[in-house]
């Protein structure tokens, strides 16, 4: 481990059988109260903006607002929500995706995205993969391309990186930490 991956992962926190019996959470909210691992986070993911030639973040509701928006403020780059359906008043691009019970839909200002925009996507984790997936959709659908994806966490075993390398044209998928 280097130090900052150990630093990250000392300030996650295991929740078991949240929010429900069987499933271990992780708990970002000790690593956002500490400012030494809040700006190393927000430092890696401007590094990889920077490498990637973002010229934009787009953070997914609501965790990915937390972790990406002081990314796009250190990378110099502009912010754009994915929101949870319902929520933003503009003309809206619409994705709806699976859940591991029913469906769920994400919504972007598409003005807010432009055909020179290279976008890194910004969110705590990448589970299943359907979030980011759907998000890379509605950022192509925009006429924008995605330069990355980049989590926090990975939880590998749910599979959901070759779901976004499928989407993504080799643009890469970074995640500081596998769990
Ligand atoms: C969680 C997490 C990711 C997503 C990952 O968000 O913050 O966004 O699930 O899961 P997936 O890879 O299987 O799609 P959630 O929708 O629970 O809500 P929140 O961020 O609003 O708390
Ligand atoms: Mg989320």
């Amino acid at each position: 481990l280097t130090d900052i991956t150990a630093l990250l992962l000392s300030r996650i926190r295991d929740v078991a059988d949240y929010p429900e019996p069987g499933v271990m959470f992780k708990d970002i909210t000790p690593l956002l109260a500490d400012p030494a691992a809040f700006t190393a986070l927000t430092d890696a993911f401007a590094e990889v903006a920077e490498r990637t030639g973002a010229t934009k973040v787009v953070g997914l509701e609501a965790r990915g607002f937390i972790l990406g928006a002081p990314v796009a403020v250190r990378a110099g780059l502009g912010f754009v929500p994915v929101r949870k359906a319902g929520k933003l008043p503009g003309a809206t691009l619409a994705q709806a995706y699976d859940l591991e019970y029913g469906s769920a839909e994400i919504e972007i200002h598409a003005e807010d995205l432009t055909a020179d925009d290279r976008i890194l996507v910004v969110d705590d984790v990448l589970a299943t993969g359907g979030t980011a997936e759907a998000s890379i959709q509605l950022i192509q659908r925009a006429g924008a391309e995605v330069a990355g994806v980049a989590v926090l966490m990975e939880l590998g075993f749910l599979n959901g990186r070759p779901r976004l390398e499928a989407a993504l044209d080799g643009a890469p998928v970074e995640a500081l930490l596998t769990v």
